[in-house]
């Protein structure tokens, strides 16, 4: 297959938040009990907190992460996980059907994030609960001292504040599901009066609005309208969450879904525009794109089915093994949410451990990478800086969710020092390699020092507990730069990250 592409050094898209790459873990099945927690582990420290885990989580790069919820919130009293553990009290979760002990809290989870080098984003519970309860947690979490709630913050151990600056108000609370759902207005006035509030106590806060829970709600985009038109000039960033499947075994028309998700984007960006110019507002609201992964494989496990269970402690909920398809896939999703960058400032692979996750913790047993851990980690680490505005000339497809989908999905970045510019690259052809034609405009000098590469693997294989490297990144060869121009050839579905030395 004959492919042609251009990048140029000053042809840019935005400049990318750190944030794209950010991360998102519930109080839900096995992803804080006994994914990042497990007192009695042998790899547990003092605290209860599993390195190997944590070891996995750094190395990821995550700049921040989104807790404690997820739907679990939308019931959740966060005074329960605070003061000395064996007081806290044990309670239903309404969303997933299991028990909560508040053995973690936010005071635990401040102290893991800060040993895995990750900023706290944290969702207030607008479902149960509204205003008062939520600005109480922002004291308690944000006051240096001297009040009821920083105050006893400090008797628990925390002195230093945790000064969080991300809050999300609320979650999915457009869907009927939800502990407290709401319709748009409703939610949208709320929204506004808590964000108003939030700024109020520190006009550095920034804050998510509660989006459509996915592109096919039947009230999705009006929803959006709806509620940006009650809060919008008191908002930063509108949610959007999307989950991917594969249950008809079409993978091109899985891959399509990349481009779905861009006219996803899209739609809220009109609607976003629609209400900024109606109300004649000065301030811009961007896409926090703050759940999203594939999601398909054990939907059977969700909390539909869980209804017959008698309320369990940490029960293993979707606990989904992803396959090669499935890392080729959020490889060129990781690439869609660079060419959005202008929109997208900030995404969260939803989640981090266990559920819907690219850690595996077993219980008792070692920790293990997923497939899907590769291309989020290669996105972290090399797709910060500026996204570069590339041109793909490629033959193309069509399919259910979308038409003309190029087989070669092509994302490229420039570091913050202009040294070096990475191409992230994927081949989704099924059986026909790329030919590489690749114009480097205002590179003198490009050479390639680095080239990763995910290939050669059925697509259905996966990493397991007994063979957790099946399935890992290895060294590419065969591409070069040669008077200006990247060559070589990418192999049927492949995906590959090719660092070129541009200083
Ligand atoms: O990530 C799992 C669930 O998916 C979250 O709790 C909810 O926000 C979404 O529906």
């Amino acid at each position: 297959m004959k492919t042609r592409v251009a990048v140029h050094r000053d042809f840019h898209i935005s400049r990318i938040d750190d944030r794209l790459y950010s991360a998102f873990i519930e109080h839900m099945g096995r992803a804080i009990y006994g994914g990042i927690y497990e007192p009695g582990h042998p790899t547990a420290d003092a605290d209860g907190f599993r390195t190997d885990v944590l070891k996995f989580v750094q190395d990821l790069k995550i700049p921040a992460i989104r807790y404690p919820g997820g739907n679990f919130v939308s019931a959740y009293n966060w005074e329960d996980g605070i003061g000395p553990k064996e007081n806290r009290p044990v309670r239903l979760d309404l969303a997933w059907r299991s028990k909560e002990t508040n053995q973690v809290g936010i005071n635990e989870f401040g102290k893991w994030a800060e040993m895995a080098g990750i900023e706290m984003m944290l969702a207030v519970n607008l479902g149960s609960r509204g205003l008062e309860d939520a600005r109480n947690f922002l004291e308690y979490s944000n006051f240096k001292g001297g009040t009821t709630w920083s105050d006893m913050r400090r008797e628990h151990g925390v002195q230093d504040p945790y000064d969080v600056k991300m809050w999300c108000l609320g979650n999915e609370m457009d869907g009927p599901w939800q502990i407290g759902h709401k319709k748009a207005t409703e939610y949208g006035r709320l929204a506004n009066e808590t964000s108003k509030a939030f700024k109020g106590f520190d006009a550095s806060i920034e804050t998510v609005v509660c989006g459509s829970s996915n592109d096919a709600m039947p009230t999705y985009p009006e929803w959006e309208r709806q509620v940006l038109e009650e809060c919008y000039e008191n908002v930063d960033y509108i949610s959007l969450h999307k989950y991917y499947g594969n249950n008809s075994r079409d993978t091109l028309n899985f891959f399509g879904k990349i481009e779905e998700t861009g006219r996803y984007i899209q739609t809220i960006g009109g609607v976003i525009d629609y209400v900024k110019s109606k109300k004649r507002a000065k301030n811009d609201v961007h896409i926090c794109f703050d759940e999203w992964n594939v999601w398909y494989h054990i939907r059977e496990q969700d909390g539909k089915n869980v209804k017959a269970w008698d309320w369990p402690e940490a029960p293993a909920l979707l606990e989904e093994t992803y396959n090669f398809e499935d890392a080729l896939f959020v490889a060129g999703l990781m690439n869609e949410f660079i060419r959005r960058s202008d929109r997208v400032k900030i995404a969260c692979i939803a989640q981090l451990v266990n559920v819907i996750a690219p850690i595996r913790a077993e219980k008792n047993g070692p920790a293990w990478r997923q497939t899907i851990y590769y291309p989020y980690q290669f996105a972290s680490l090399y797709g910060r800086g500026t996204a570069l505005n590339v041109a793909v000339d490629a033959p193309t497809y069509d399919c259910r969710v979308a038409d003309d989908v190029k087989y070669l999905d092509v994302a490229g970045v420039l570091d913050e020092a202009g040294t070096i510019v990475t191409l992230f690259m994927l081949n989704r052809h099924l059986t026909e390699a790329a030919d590489l034609d690749v114009t480097l405009t205002g590179f003198a000098g490009a050479k390639v020092v680095e080239h990763l590469v995910m290939e050669g693997h059925d697509l259905r294989q996966t990493n397991d507990a007994a063979n957790p490297e099946r399935i890992v990144p290895t060294k590419g060869a065969g591409v070069a730069v040669e008077d200006g121009k990247l060559r070589g050839k990418l192999a049927p579905l492949s995906y590959h990250v090719i660092r070129i030395d541009v200083s």
